[in-house]
């Protein structure tokens, strides 16, 4: 996702400590910790959160369960958590980083569910290892899930399919598909990206897999 440079995305981030945090000493971070302790065994994470509609709009549907947003842009995590202090949730957090910087630091936390919505497709061959949807990254999926479902939605249907096959080479149940979906699953809500793309009447793909066994 692109966007301007936002100067004040920064210094509001440092601003609400409670809400949301950039991606470093994590482990040292007390309003980071609690947040886990409050969540105990009902938290879902999403990767790549943008401007933060699904995550706002998922936290005040599902108020008993508490959401982790990563972020790696940092003036678009400025936009996101605008939107989570709009929506005056309190189960929200967010961190401002990248997934794989901050993965060592949440290695040991266990996920209800992780949601991937519209990655960034990463069309070249060379650049392969950063579609979140790569082995690489399916193996950090798999310890943080233990068992549970990974969700992923995309317009892209180059990027659906390969992380169909790179699923089920990497031994995941692909419990759910569909190449048209209409957002009618009712664990799910509308993401900024999407709602552009269903403007533009392109269809979106979806599915839903896990690699349980491993508990
Ligand atoms: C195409 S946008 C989709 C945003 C949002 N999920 C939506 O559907 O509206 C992908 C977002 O993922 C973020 N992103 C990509 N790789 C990431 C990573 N490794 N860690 C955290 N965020 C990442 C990008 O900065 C971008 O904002």
């Amino acid at each position: 996702m692109r966007g301007r440079f936002k100067k004040w995305a920064e210094p509001l981030i440092n601003e609400n400590p409670k809400l949301a945090c950039f991606d470093y000493e994590l482990n040292s971070n007390q309003n980071f910790l609690e947040f886990l302790n409050k969540a105990k065994d009902n938290l879902i994470l999403e990767i790549g959160s943008g401007k933060g509609k699904f995550i706002s709009s998922m936290a005040s549907k599902f108020s008993s369960l508490y959401f982790l947003a990563i972020e790696k842009n940092v003036s678009i995590s400025g936009i996101c958590l605008k939107e989570i202090i709009k929506s005056e949730v309190g189960n929200v957090f967010l961190i401002s980083g990248d997934f794989e910087k901050i993965y060592p630091q949440i290695i040991n936390t266990k996920f209800n569910a992780i949601f991937l919505n519209h990655p960034d497709p990463w069309p070249k061959k060379r650049h392969e290892k950063r579609r979140l949807t790569h082995p690489n990254f399916l193996l950090k999926y798999e310890n943080l899930l233990n068992g549970n479902n990974l969700i992923l939605k995309t317009d892209n249907l180059d990027m659906f399919n390969y992380s169909l096959e790179t699923l089920k080479e990497n031994n995941w149940n692909i419990t759910y598909l569909n190449y048209d979906y209409k957002q009618d699953d009712n664990f799910d809500a509308l993401t900024n990206y999407e709602e552009m793309f269903i403007n533009k009447n392109i269809k979106i793909n979806r599915l839903i897999a896990n690699k349980k066994g491993n508990k």
